[in-house]
C-alpha cells in the first residue's frame, strides 16, 4: 500500500480541495496567489451576508477594543439583547447559545430528556429523528443521525433515538404508536442531498407531536437565517416548533450556535444543568446581533426571495434541455441538482475552469448556496457556468 503524503499536520477530516482561502469580501473569496473565485457554497450556508459583510465587522471591530471574553457567570448585555430579537421575531420564548450545529443540537436533545424526565419521570426518553438526516459529528448528535455512514466506526452509539422514513406519511402511523419525548428534524436534508419535507407530512407530524405532547423540534442550522427567504424555514411549514436549533449563518462566519425553545420547555435548563464556557462570548453574539438585525430590518430577505426565483426560473429552464440534470430542488437560496453522474466532478470543474465554488451534498447532488444578497452579474457569472457545465 502507497503511503499517504502527509502535506500538513492538520487531521484529514475533510477532504480538502487545493485551494487555500485566504481572503473574502461579498460574494468573492480570494486564494494564495491571488485568483479570485465566486464563492456559492458562502462557507456551507454560513456566510449568508457574503464574506465580512461591513454592517457586523464594524460591530465586531468596536466589541474587539472593548471585551472579548468573561464566561456566563455573568450578565452579557449584547447576549442578552440577540435573544431578545431572536425571541421577537421566532414563536420561542428563550435561547441557549452555544458554538455550533453540534452543540445546538445536544442542547435539543438534552433539553428535550430533561423536559420528559421533569414531566413525567422518564427515565429513557427516545427521540425519533428520520433516516438520511444530518444533526451532527458529536456522539449523541451523529447518534440522532439518520445515516450509517456517519455512525460506521463509532459504536457504541448514544442510545434513545429511533429513526423513521422521511417525507412518508404511512411512517407516522408508527410515530402515533410510539409517543416518543420528541421528535428531531430538519425541513430541508441539507448534507442528505437537499430533499426539503412535505408541507402535509410536516403539518401531520406537528399535529402528532401536539397530540402525544411530544416535543416537536426543528434542526434549522443549515435552512434559518435567511437562508430559504424567511428568516427560519419554520414560517413557510405553518407550523410552531417548539425547540429550534440555529448556528451557521447565525454569526456570519463568527462561530455560534443557538436553540430557542418556549417557555415550558425552557424551564427544564436551570442552573447546573448545562453550559458552556464559550457560549454566547461578547465576539460571537455581537457577530450575531449584528446579523440578525441585517435580516429583520432591512429588505435582504425580500432580495433573497427575489434572487431564489430568478435562480430557480433559470435553473429549471437549463435543466429541460440538460442531459445532465435530473432535478432542480430545495427551498430559497438552498438549491440542490441532481445530477446523472458524480457530482465532485462538477464540482471540481467549477472551481478548476471557472472559478466558481459550489459544493457536493451526496454522490450525486451539486449544492448551490449563495449569499443572500448576491447580485444580478453575479448569478449570470454563476449561471454561464451552470450552463458550460451542464449543456
Ligand atoms: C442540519 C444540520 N445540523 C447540524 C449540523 C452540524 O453543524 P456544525 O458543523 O456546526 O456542528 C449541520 C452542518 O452541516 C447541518 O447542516
Amino acid at each position: 500500500m502507497t503511503e499517504q503524503v502527509v502535506t500538513t499536520p492538520v487531521m484529514d477530516t475533510y477532504a480538502r480541495f487545493p485551494l487555500a482561502v485566504v481572503e473574502g469580501k461579498g460574494s468573492y473569496v480570494w486564494d494564495d496567489k491571488g485568483t479570485k473565485y465566486l464563492d456559492y457554497t458562502s462557507g456551507i450556508a454560513t456566510c449568508n451576508l457574503g464574506h465580512v459583510p461591513s454592517v457586523v465587522e464594524k460591530k465586531v471591530q468596536e466589541q474587539l477594543t472593548k471585551l472579548w471574553h468573561c464566561s456566563n457567570l455573568y450578565h452579557i448585555p449584547v447576549q442578552e439583547q440577540l435573544a431578545e430579537i431572536l425571541v421577537q421575531y421566532s414563536c420561542g420564548d428563550r435561547v441557549f447559545f452555544c458554538n455550533s450545529g453540534a452543540e445546538a443540537n445536544e442542547a435539543s436533545i438534552k433539553i428535550a430528556k430533561k423536559y420528559a424526565n421533569d414531566k413525567d419521570g422518564v427515565e429513557q426518553p427516545l427521540i425519533i429523528t428520520f433516516k438520511n438526516s444530518f444533526h451532527g459529528r458529536t456522539m449523541a448528535t451523529l447518534s440522532a443521525t439518520g445515516q450509517e455512514k456517519i455512525q460506521n466506526g463509532f459504536t457504541p452509539l448514544t442510545p434513545g433515538f429511533s429513526y423513521l422514513p422521511f417525507n412518508d406519511m404511512d411512517a407516522l402511523e408508527q410515530l402515533k404508536k410510539i409517543k416518543p419525548a420528541a421528535v428531531l428534524f430538519e425541513l430541508v436534508q441539507g448534507e442528505g442531498g437537499v430533499i426539503p419535507a412535505d408541507k402535509e407530512w410536516v403539518q401531520q407530524v406537528a399535529a402528532i407531536c401536539k397530540e402525544n405532547d411530544s416535543l416537536l423540534m426543528v434542526d434549522e442550522i443549515q435552512t434559518g437565517m435567511g437562508r430559504t427567504g424567511s428568516l427560519f424555514l419554520y414560517e413557510q411549514y405553518d407550523i410552531e416548533p417548539d425547540v429550534i436549533s440555529l448556528a451557521k449563518g447565525l454569526g456570519s462566519g463568527i462561530p455560534i450556535g443557538a436553540i430557542i425553545a418556549k417557555e415550558h420547555v425552557a424551564k427544564s435548563f436551570s442552573p447546573g444543568t448545562h453550559g458552556s464556557t464559550f457560549g454566547g462570548n461578547p465576539i460571537a453574539t455581537t457577530a450575531g446581533l449584528a446579523t440578525v438585525e441585517y435580516l429583520t430590518e432591512t429588505d435582504i430577505l425580500l432580495k433573497a426571495k427575489e434572487n431564489a426565483d430568478y435562480l430557480w426560473n433559470q435553473l429549471e429552464q437549463l435543466a429541460t434541455s440538460s442531459k445532465v440534470i435530473k432535478q432542480v430542488r430545495g427551498k430559497g437560496l438552498l438549491i440542490g441538482l441532481e445530477v446523472e453522474g458524480q457530482a465532485i466532478d462538477f464540482v471540481n470543474k467549477a472551481r478548476e475552469d471557472y472559478q466558481l465554488l459550489i459544493v457536493v451534498a451526496g454522490p450525486s447532488v451539486v449544492r448551490i448556496l449563495p449569499p443572500l444578497n448576491t447580485t444580478k452579474e453575479e448569478m449570470n457569472q454563476f449561471l454561464h457556468v451552470m450552463e458550460q457545465l451542464f449543456n
